[in-house]
């Protein structure tokens, strides 16, 4: 083989890109009921963007960036879309257009870890965000809104895990509190997490390292940290979660990689995925507006992996999707093919999805082809039929056939779909 896709990246062949068709399409139909507009913004934005966003101790900003260097600029393939989402909002002045922006997108993102299931260098997300409002209400709609992508995608086994980081302020308590209680183990941390306890003590909580695992576990924890309005202001957001019918846990623990978080934070987790059982995530970030240059507003979001929803639940996608052609044309002889392309012309005028068979062979083979592509109807044209101006259309699915005048071909297709 002279080429392969890169490490991390993977190709989406028909057969697989027929699910992602799947759960975008019903993922449109309900970020559409939900209120969401779907935003596009670039693949590449500024480096600077995402340290300012994330955080310069992030495992994002300091080890995973795909960094592009052109002339004296330095440009980064989007590691997530928050960020740029956020710089767009501020960039168009939409503040000024709507108090609450509902955004949704769909799309690749590019991180530099070391690949493995479940864990890519490319892979996609389905986000949402909302920005303009800081009521409670709104963390539990996009909660409820994540949950419900999950279920119509088909998949019933998760587990909603939140948490309230509370304010800057609070954040910078539970730093102190945490910096004080994970002293007495610094000797027993990973050589990152000794690091990261100077620098940004809450990525400690995340580490995957056994040991720093067990040392976290084992501590007695306590909220003391969090101020009067944003545990109010927590207290909300579950009361509206209970109002949804959405089951949580609730973990103090729970901190997030990515520094813009304030106050609610969550994340998605299903027990299909193995060692990276996040589904998704998200959490409100209420300082990031005015911190990108733009007015005071409050924000929340969450993205989804696509891989993992697509790794969690690849049963039952591939129950619903597989590609459906409604006529498959077979030509035998030069002058049948000429016909033939007339007629499927026809046919796609009319809004029927059809193809043509090109390779030769046995009809027996040919016929083959047509089962392969899933087709409904096969439609064959030989000299025979051509002398009469008809077609040999026969029905896959009824395993029934008859002679059809190529004049009432479509109407015959189309009456016969109303039947099905
Ligand atoms: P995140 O937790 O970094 O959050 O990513 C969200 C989801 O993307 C993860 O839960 C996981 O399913 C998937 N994911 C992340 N990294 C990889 C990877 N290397 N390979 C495969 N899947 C991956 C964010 O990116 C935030 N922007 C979410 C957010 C939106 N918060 C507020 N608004």
């Amino acid at each position: 083989m002279l080429f392969q896709s890169p490490r991390g990246t993977k190709d989406i062949l028909p057969e697989e890109s027929s699910k992602w068709q799947t759960i975008e399409s019903r993922t449109r139909k309900i970020f559409s009921i939900f209120g969401f507009e779907e935003i596009r913004t670039p693949l590449i934005e500024e480096a600077k963007l995402f340290a300012r966003s994330l955080g310069d101790f992030t495992d994002i900003v300091q080890k995973q960036m795909f960094l592009i260097k052109k002339e004296t600029d330095m440009f980064v393939l989007r590691p997530e879309a928050t960020a740029s989402i956020v710089r767009a909002y501020v960039e168009h002045d939409l503040y000024n257009i709507s108090n609450i922006c509902k955004f949704y997108y769909m799309g690749p993102m590019f991180r530099a870890e070391r690949p493995q299931k479940g864990r890519l260098r490319q892979f996609h997300h389905i986000g949402a965000e909302a920005i303009g409002s800081a009521n409670p209400f709104l963390d539990a709609e996009l909660i409820l809104l994540a949950t419900r992508i999950i279920t119509e995608s088909g998949l019933s086994d998760f587990e909603v895990v939140v948490n309230t980081l509370g304010c800057q302020d609070d954040k910078k308590k539970m730093s102190a509190n945490l910096k004080e209680k994970l002293a007495p183990h610094k000797k027993s941390f990973c050589a990152d997490c000794v690091l990261r306890i100077d620098k940004n003590i809450f990525r400690v909580l995340d580490c995957k390292n056994p040991q720093c695992k067990d040392i976290i576990a084992s501590l007695s924890w306590a909220q003391t940290h969090i101020c009067s309005d944003c545990q109010k202001h927590f207290e909300s957001v579950l009361a509206a979660l209970d109002m949804f019918g959405v089951r949580y846990k609730v973990n103090p623990l729970l901190v997030r990689g990515l520094d813009y978080y304030t106050r609610t934070v969550f994340e998605i987790t299903s027990n299909e995925l193995g060692a990276q059982d996040a589904l998704g995530a998200g959490g409100r970030y209420d300082n990031l507006v005015e911190e990108l240059g733009g007015p005071s507003r409050g924000a929340v979001g969450f993205a989804l992996g696509v891989e993992r929803l697509l790794l969690a639940c690849r049963e039952k996608i591939s129950e619903m999707s597989g590609s459906f052609l409604e006529c498959y044309v077979i030509p035998l002889g030069e002058a049948a093919l000429k016909k033939s392309l007339s007629v499927l012309n026809d046919l796609r005028s009319a809004g029927i999805s059809s193809d043509l068979d090109y390779l030769e062979g046995s009809l027996k083979a040919r016929l083959r082809r047509a089962d392969k592509k899933n087709s409904r109807f096969c439609l064959i044209i030989g000299d025979n039929e051509l002398a009469k101006g008809v077609g040999l259309l026969k029905d896959m699915a009824r395993s029934s056939q008859e002679e059809v005048p190529l004049t009432e071909l479509v109407e015959k297709i189309k009456s016969s779909k109303s039947e099905v």
